[in-house]
């Protein structure tokens, strides 16, 4: 992008003219929703509002992290738990795309009832292009259902805006960073959550153990980029396998289950390196994973796969 001060001009003008009245942000937290939230609050002032939605699919400490991080861009936003509802819309689903379509589902619920209660029908999102064109806006097979543009039903009175959906990751960045929003490089976090680093059945215990798994992950890699081990990787993760393995516990073997440790390195997130962690890395993780869910977890992998042919999140 060659200027993101004049792509902030033009947004802010495209944004009053689509939203005549008030209007809510879907904010995740995750950069491109807060750079739209920001966005829209700079073109509509007390007339936008942004939502957070708790999924009960979110990691550790996210809730007050992202609060955290609104209150320093100063935007005006709400917490909306909704977790019983997200749990509720994926008992006993395991395919991933039903997943995804399920999760979409209940954000618009979620949000058709926050635009009710701030009467609105404008729903801004942070959706970019490879969210629309891996959903299949311009290509034959989705690939996944990016759950920013899956979800929309045909009965839905939203109308929906997205200022970035002609960007990709890095030009949001830039535009992030041109906004003043803070930590502008922290890591994606996909929109349907822990759900997809859940391979199979989403149950609370489930996600649990992926919230586990997941902040050790990131905990182990901060601190070997800190040690100056590797050089901090774009994105990483830890995923709970959707299958039964043996190990043992004292003289007796047991049946748990497996998680595997993914690191890629991209700038659009449209393909992606496997990062290659250092062995003691590796070794920490494992080792962390497996006391902290002791009976529960008793093996862990490394994803060594490219994108193409795999895709970042297993789902
Ligand atoms: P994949 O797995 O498709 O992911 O290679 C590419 C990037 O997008 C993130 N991701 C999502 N982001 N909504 C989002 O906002 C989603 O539904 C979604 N699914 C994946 C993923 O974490 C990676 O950075």
């Amino acid at each position: 992008m060659k200027d993101p001060a004049q792509f902030i001009e033009t947004a802010v003008r495209r944004l009053r003219a689509d939203i005549p009245g008030t209007a809510i942000v879907a904010a995740s937290g995750g950069v491109d929703s807060t750079t739209a939230a920001v966005l829209s609050q700079r073109a509509l002032g007390d007339r936008a509002r942004a939502v957070f939605v708790d999924t009960g699919l979110l990691r550790q400490g996210e809730v007050e992290k992202v609060s955290e991080l609104f209150r320093t861009a100063q935007l005006s936003f709400r917490v909306v738990d909704a977790s019983d509802r997200f749990f509720a819309s994926l008992d006993g689903i395991a395919e991933p795309e039903e997943k995804r379509r399920r999760i979409g589902a209940t954000f618009i619920r979620v949000f058709e009832g926050e635009a009710a209660e701030f009467q609105t029908d404008r729903l801004v999102q942070g959706t970019i292009a490879p969210d629309w064109i891996e959903s299949g806006g311009s290509i034959r097979d989705t690939i996944k259902t990016h759950h920013n543009v899956g979800g929309i039903p045909p009965d839905s009175k939203l109308t929906v805006v997205e200022p970035l959906r002609d960007l990709y990751k890095d030009e949001v960045r830039q535009v992030a960073r041109a906004l003043g929003i803070p930590e502008p490089d922290r890591q994606p976090f996909p929109g349907p959550g822990l759900a997809v680093r859940v391979g199979g059945v989403v149950t609370r215990d489930r996600v649990r153990r992926a919230r586990v798994a997941n902040a050790i992950v990131e905990e182990e890699i901060e601190r070997a980029a800190a040690e100056g081990l590797l050089r901090r990787p774009w994105q990483f993760f830890a995923v709970l396998l959707p299958i039964h393995t043996v190990g043992v516990q004292g003289d007796n073997r047991v049946r748990g289950e497996a998680v595997s440790v993914r690191a890629v390195d991209s700038v659009d997130a449209m393909t992606a390196t496997a990062s290659d962690l250092p062995r003691v890395v590796l070794s920490r993780i494992s080792e962390r994973v497996t006391r902290a869910l002791h009976g529960e977890v008793v093996r862990v992998l490394y994803d060594v796969t490219d994108k193409p042919p795999a895709t970042i999140e297993w789902e």
